[in-house]
């Protein structure tokens, strides 16, 4: 079908009640590719396995930032992957991962409805999956769980579930529940509807047929897989007696997740995972803005810009800010306002993603995601709207994690540096920090390939050529007091310790984690902040 003639298919409230975005959250190897691909297959948006998984091997096999550049060109296409599945229109949003996480990672996540969170069965809760929940927790994301690698020697499914419960601090309601695994891998028991799906490995297709066995007894079970049936038997009881049964208002709130056990490489599961989104994650919510709410079927635009991807030629300041639409229909043409400049903005050659290659879509709603093709003048945080001017939070800046300070190789180009420096700190590439005893700008990065980014900038938009040097700083905390007496008698006794961003909020920067825990302890009036909005109102 063509776009024009979906997007005229139903009237705005449909069309906004039928999306959800959403974004995988996992540690590296847990098979958030392979998954990507076959949710792709099954909602038709490609048709042959290795699509993806092509891509991403291709994909930064260097550090070299130009070959980074070079891939982004075509990975901006594959940021965000439209479909449709059961009357759904489904956007999956790219978390970058491996060598490419950065404060992009995270911002993404201020831009789903929900999230799909991957775990490896064999290696449960790992560090990169407690950063990204611990972000989609403080926003109240609901999340749905899908734990992966059944047909692998695993760890007991009790276990794991138990330690998604106790790290992660999310009640977990299992959907389904497995039968064996690795080669005694049977299946899964469907609690709701009470049948077995039977597991046959490497069914590569799109729409596997499942078989169904109406007993838990069933006798290809009890004959072929006695042991693992005996063991599931007993963990059944304990699930069915202990495990919370699903909410759907706990789920919304963020508070219990659903969860489903499978195989992404056999594609088994991934139906679960489509219905539980279909079915229970949120379409587009209502957003606050300064002056009002802004509903979602609105008939009035909005959107808010929540990633910054640099283009091809750095040297043209080639942008796409990534946009998330908060309310309205976007058309080919569209005049905006940018609340921050308070001029108009005609959105003439939007990107838009689409399944099946469509690339140039003219319409898209809430929910969805546009690429606004730009010279460096849209940021991170900025709001576009029809008619009125708005200002909406929900962007934050995180705590960096990473720090370093620039040294020169020219050192009469000092100035220019801090020039630099701070327009890249207020574009969002990089955190920038000055510390009050003006002992040199320090950078701050959740990711390496910051780094990358901004020397790469350094020296072909800025002509300054810089060596990066590590500064002993453990994390950077937003620091604000309700006591003003406080706040002042800290800033006198630490200033060798605070900064202030690139908007000029305070920030403090202990060398050490212990440091850090005996300052919380030793002020308790006041406040340590992990992330900072953007634009806070
Ligand atoms: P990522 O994007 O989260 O980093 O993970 P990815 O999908 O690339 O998967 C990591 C590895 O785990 C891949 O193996 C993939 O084939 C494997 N994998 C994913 N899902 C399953 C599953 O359900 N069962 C089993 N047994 N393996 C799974 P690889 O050897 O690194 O890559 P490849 O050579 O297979 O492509």
């Amino acid at each position: 079908m063509e776009n024009a003639a979906l997007a005229a298919q139903f009237p705005i409230e449909q069309e906004v009640k039928r999306r959800r975005t959403f974004a995988i959250i996992s540690h590296p190897d847990a098979g958030k590719t392979t998954l990507t691909e076959k949710l792709l297959m099954y909602g038709g948006a490609i048709r042959t396995a290795g699509t993806v998984k092509a891509k991403k091997s291709q994909q930064f096999a260097t550090s070299d930032w130009m070959e980074v550049e070079k891939q982004r060109g075509i990975s901006v296409a594959s940021s965000v992957m439209q479909f449709e599945h059961e009357g759904c229109v489904i956007n999956l949003l790219d978390t970058p991962g491996h060598k490419d996480f950065s404060e992009d990672t995270y911002r993404v996540l201020t831009a789903v409805d929900a999230a799909l969170m991957v775990i490896d069965a064999a290696k449960g809760v790992e560090a990169q999956t407690i950063k990204l929940l611990e972000v989609c927790r403080q926003r109240k994301t609901p999340i749905i769980t899908f734990i992966n690698k059944m047909d692998r020697e695993v760890r007991e499914p009790l276990d794991v579930i138990d330690e998604i419960e106790q790290i992660l601090g999310i009640t977990c309601a299992p959907i389904t529940w497995p039968v064996g695994m690795g080669k005694e891998f049977a299946g899964v028991f469907d609690l709701r509807r009470h049948h077995m799906l039977k597991f046959t490995p490497g069914d590569n297709t799109a729409h596997q047929a499942v078989e169904v066995l109406e007993s838990v007894d069933d006798p290809y079970l009890t004959k072929n897989f006695p042991i693992a049936h005996a063991t599931f038997k007993e963990e059944l009881e304990i699930v069915q007696e202990a495990a919370d049964p699903f909410n759907q208002e706990a789920f919304l709130a963020g508070d219990l997740s659903p969860v489903f056990f499978g195989s992404a490489i056999n594609n088994f599961g991934v139906r679960d995972i489509l219905e539980a989104l279909t079915q229970w994650a949120p379409s587009p919510r209502p957003r606050e803005a300064k002056e009002t709410t802004v509903y979602p079927d609105g008939k009035q635009f909005s959107g808010i810009v929540f990633k910054i991807q640099a283009n091809m030629n750095p040297q043209h300041r080639d942008r796409i800010a990534f946009l998330r639409i908060c309310s309205g229909v976007y058309r080919q043409g569209l005049k905006v306002n940018h609340a921050r400049s308070a001029k108009p903005i005609r959105l003439d050659h939007a990107i838009t993603f689409m399944a099946q290659e469509r690339a140039h879509l003219t319409t898209a709603y809430a929910g969805d995601i546009i690429g606004i093709p730009n010279h460096g003048k849209l940021r991170i945080g900025d709001v576009l709207s029809e008619g009125e001017l708005l200002a909406m939070a929900g962007i934050p800046h995180f705590s960096p994690e990473i720090f370093k300070t620039a040294r020169l190789n020219d050192p009469l180009r000092s100035k220019q540096l801090n020039k630099a420096l701070k327009e890249l700190g207020e574009e969002g590439t990089i955190q920038v920090f000055e510390p009050l005893e003006k002992t040199g700008m320090i950078m701050g990065a959740v990711g390496q390939l910051q780094f990358e980014t901004v020397a790469h900038r350094l020296l072909t938009e800025y002509n300054i050529d810089a060596t990066f040097e590590s500064v002993p700083v453990h994390k950077a905390l937003w620091v604000s007091s309700e006591d003003i007496h406080q706040l002042k008698r800290f800033t006198q006794t630490s200033s060798v310790r605070l900064a202030y961003d690139a908007a000029g909020a305070l920030a403090f920067m202990p060398p050490t984690r212990a440091a850090l825990d005996i300052t919380i302890e030793r002020w308790p009036e006041l406040t340590f902040h992990t992330t900072r909005e953007i634009n806070a109102f």
